[in-house]
């Protein structure tokens, strides 16, 4: 096919998923998730994945993560219905240990992926244990045969177990949990949305791995530093 054909029939395919979508995909929107949710169609995202606010006081600039416990639980049964409402194959969400009943109790069709994660200073913890988990619980089912217990990924807390690059952001997630996911839960030229993009890991795994993203963030900091990261798969190797 002559390059102006191409072109045609690539600018074609792209305006029929902005009207799949309703929005446009391969960008992350400064908005509040909930508000752009509502602009989502129903069941045109293939898979989504996100590592939410804890509420746990963390300082995200914009966002002070500190709601009531009400208000917090409302505004996740609220996520958890619109990723039921917009995904066609389900999603996961990266929760830590003292969420995960809290979130399993919203989503009981869910699976947990149970990530191990070793505090090295543990005497001065609170609870005196050496480990703690992550937990992907997923609605979605693995299109590859993957472990259910993923214990060769390490968090920033692991000090020199922990080998990712680290950007200005208080709660990065692991790249390698977020590839392994969408790699195994996806498939290629799929479109993956993220609600709670921060400094993009799920947009750069997507773009990585040939998927298309969707997301959202509050804080325009972090889109400037997932816009970077972008720019590098962009030069490196993407398709
Ligand atoms: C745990 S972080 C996500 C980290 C991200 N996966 C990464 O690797 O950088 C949660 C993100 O949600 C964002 N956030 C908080 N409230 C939000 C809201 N109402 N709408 C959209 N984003 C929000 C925060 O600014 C923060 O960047």
């Amino acid at each position: 096919m002559n390059t102006s054909k191409q072109k045609e029939k690539e600018g074609k395919t792209i305006k029929s998923m902005v009207d799949l979508v309703g929005l446009k995909l391969n960008r992350i929107y400064l908005s509040d998730y909930l508000e752009g949710l509502k602009k989502i169609k129903t069941k045109s995202i293939d898979l989504a994945f996100t590592d939410p606010p804890y509420n746990t006081n963390k300082d995200f600039g914009v966002y002070k993560d500190n709601l009531s416990e009400e208000e917090y639980s409302g505004r996740v049964t609220r996520l958890i219905n619109e990723l039921r409402r917009v995904t066609k194959r389900g999603f996961g969400i990266y929760i830590d240990w003292r969420h995960f009943k809290m979130y399993w109790d919203l989503m009981p069709e869910a699976d947990p992926i149970i990530i191990i994660k070793r505090v090295p200073n543990a005497a001065s913890s609170r609870l005196k244990i050496a480990q703690h988990y992550h937990i992907i619980l997923t609605t979605a089912t693995a299109l590859r045969t993957v472990k259910s217990l993923w214990n060769d990924i390490h968090f920033a807390g692991e000090l020199r177990l922990f080998n990712e690059e680290r950007y200005e952001h208080p709660a990065q997630t692991s790249f390698k949990a977020t590839k392994r996911f969408i790699e195994n839960f996806s498939n290629e030229k799929e479109i993956i949305l993220d609600p709670f993009m921060g400094t993009g890991t799920t947009a750069v795994v997507s773009a990585e791995l040939n998927r298309k993203f969707i997301g959202f963030e509050l804080n325009p900091d972090y889109i400037r530093i997932a816009e970077k990261r972008l720019a590098q798969v962009d030069i490196n190797n993407r398709h």
